[in-house]
């Protein structure tokens, strides 16, 4: 029997347990108080305040298969590897253990537990960057070398430095190669791009090689571990993250931290000795099932299987983990992704509803392991279901417009006025998909020309630019500028989950939060419309204990003592054995309210009336059924 990937992460986990790590329960996909990120799509992302110095009430060395979504992945998704939805296996030392320890467990676990081929692992290293002050990792490369030399394995190395090079002079299949940028790790990517305040280091990268992918020259002229072409595939990366940007340039982090991530699939895949990750035993359920409702193979329709096995599984976990279809935010690459995929179903000739059978199927693969998820089957299947009615509606509408394009034109006495533009149109405002058009069009008798489809990709292209630099956008604002006003936000939001439940009642659970600079918003559990009066109330409560100036502090206690106590906690969060709750007072005086929560906080309540600023409600709206939310601002 093949080791399947359930297996795989269970290894992992064991294994790391063994080397004395705590497991830690993942964190949801919709980042909690991080205004920075749409998406949770690293594990280490919900530890950047342990990576800074603080402590993390589990203790030092930590691991778990955190899922992530990578939205930017979209359009890559359809070759053998890359998927949006995925889970990050992790473990890091917060100022315990380094290089040595971590190179040499990891290359154990990939040769010893699940069994690789140790001739076909291939690493890379940072290679320095003057610029920055930051030397070559000759340490790293020197730990590779003794790794390799006990498995009697050859390990020459190779200085490339950009994928650039990297094509033009190749890699040829040396064991140890160093990058710049490729061997750095933060957030957002090379040294020079960091924001001031966000920690970042060099990585080592591991690579399994498939002989038998041969190299495509369309990925440049000669191949090495970074090229695209799908030959040698990333399994992990460790990152060494021991430096902090700061105004005048790097300096080190108060602990030397490692930050370990492996994609499960990748690792999984590898471990079946298959280059394509839709064949281990999470996907490739997924895909039978595309193939029993399509009547046809994946062999013949892969990138379409690839697509829509993908992306559902991603649009499931969201729902799990309480995000709704919406035309913004978390919400909308939602959307995106269901109506992605059932575009690609009908090139598959799937033309009726089947998202409720292929998302049964994905949540049996996770239903054990993931009991939070199997909890809210029910709810996911409803989204996703109510999605694909809205958007088969939509395309009704398309449909509808298609036919009014056609007939203007035949009365004008042309054949139709559409080119590939107006197909854009209907693609873009109903979602009408290519494939489709091309069908209507054939059932009036009407050729499509080649100059529809390149005008159409024109114009796709036009709108990816578009959207790319949106994103951009959005990450660097956030990150740089604005953490002092999230922050008081933070405790805003803390300030007001407490009135919310003295003024409606202990039933209000906190289902969501999201701070940006210009607002908190504040998803909870209540059945019915706030009044004005309870609106007001809650404004009043909250302004009065800004004015107390209450002090803020947190402590670690053990869960099941502090949730027994009263401490408020979020709906479908799960904790550790001990957590870090934060008081609003004296946690062994008087204080106002207590609450299980990774911070940051102000100091001091009083700062949150700066500039003689005031707490207020803009908005009080239904989010979802028996799911209010609430949009505040400080002004
Ligand atoms: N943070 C690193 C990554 O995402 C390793 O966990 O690759």
């Amino acid at each position: 029997m093949p080791i399947s990937s359930q297996e795989v992460r269970k290894k992992y986990l064991e294994f790391f347990k063994r080397q004395n790590h705590e497991v830690i329960p993942r964190s949801l996909l919709v980042p909690q108080n991080d205004p920075t990120t749409l998406f949770t799509s690293s594990g280490m992302q919900p530890l950047i305040p342990y990576l800074l110095g603080q402590v993390h009430p589990n203790g030092k060395l930590l691991t778990n298969s955190q899922t992530c979504l990578r939205s930017q992945d979209i359009e890559e998704v359809g070759d053998n590897r890359h998927t949006t939805f995925f889970e990050m296996l992790g473990n890091w030392s917060l100022g315990d253990y380094f290089k040595r320890e971590q190179l040499n467990w990891f290359f154990e676990f990939l040769t010893s537990e699940i069994k690789l081929d140790p001739k076909r692992i291939y690493v890379s290293c940072f290679i320095g960057n003057e610029e920055a002050g930051i030397p070559k990792d000759t340490e790293s490369a020197d730990i590779w070398t003794q790794i390799f030399t006990s498995a009697g394995i050859d390990h020459d190395q190779i200085d490339i430095g950009t994928e650039e090079n990297g094509a033009r002079i190749g890699g040829g299949d040396k064991r140890i190669s160093f990058y710049g940028d490729k061997n750095w790790w933060s957030r957002s990517g090379k040294a020079k791009d960091m924001p001031v305040g966000e920690p970042g280091g060099p990585d080592s990268e591991v690579f399994y090689l498939f002989p038998n992918v041969l190299h495509n020259p369309e990925y440049g002229d000669k191949c090495h571990v970074n090229c695209d072409c799908g030959r040698y595939i990333e399994l992990g990366n460790s990152v060494f993250m021991e430096y902090l940007k700061t105004e005048s340039g790097f300096t080190k982090l108060p602990n030397k931290n490692v930050d370990y991530g492996g994609g499960l699939e990748r690792i999984s895949a590898a471990a079946i000795d298959s280059s394509d990750v839709f064949r281990i035993s999470l996907l490739w359920p997924i895909i039978q099932k595309l193939e029993e409702l399509s009547g046809k193979k994946y062999d013949s329709h892969t990138v379409a299987m690839r697509v829509i096995a993908d992306h559902i599984r991603g649009a499931t976990f969201l729902a799990a983990d309480g995000v709704i279809p919406s035309n913004k935010e978390q919400g909308y690459v939602m959307r995106r992704l269901i109506r992605r995929a059932i575009r690609f179903a009908f090139e598959l000739g799937i033309e009726q509803n089947f998202l409720e059978d292929v998302t049964r199927v994905i949540l049996g693969l996770y239903g054990e392991d993931f009991p939070d998820v199997k909890q809210n089957s029910e709810h996911v299947i409803a989204t996703l279901a109510r999605e694909e009615k809205i958007f088969r509606q939509t395309l009704k509408k398309g449909l509808f417009e298609f036919d009014k394009m056609y007939l203007k034109g035949t009365n004008e006495g042309h054949q139709l006025v559409l080119d590939g533009y107006g197909v854009f149109k209907l693609y873009d405002t109903y979602g009408f998909p290519w494939e489709l058009v091309v069908e209507e069009a054939y059932r009036r008798g009407v050729g499509v020309t080649p100059e529809w489809k390149k005008d159409f990709d024109n114009a796709m292209e036009e709108q990816r630019s578009r959207s790319r630099t949106a994103t951009r956008g959005e990450f660097k604002g956030g990150l740089a500028d604005h953490s002092e006003i999230s922050t008081k936000y933070h405790t805003a939001t803390h300030l007001m989950y407490r009135a919310l439940r003295m003024v409606l009642g202990d039933h209000v659970i906190q289902r969501g939060s999201n701070i940006t600079a210009e607002r908190l918003r504040f998803d909870f559990s209540h059945p019915e419309k706030m009044t004005s009066e309870q609106i007001q109330r809650v404004e009043d409560i909250v302004n009065e204990q800004i004015k107390k100036d209450w002090p803020m502090s947190w402590r670690e206690e053990n869960t099941n003592e502090a949730l027994a106590s009263g401490v408020m906690g979020a709906f479908g969060d799960r904790y550790g054995d001990r957590v870090k709750v934060y008081t609003v007072g004296d946690p062994e005086g008087e204080y106002y309210s207590r609450e299980i929560c990774g911070g940051p906080h102000v100091d001091h309540t009083g700062q949150l009336s700066d500039g003689g600023k005031k707490f207020k409600i803009i908005h009080e709206e239904s989010s979802s059924a028996g799911v209010r939310r609430i949009k505040a601002v400080l002004n």
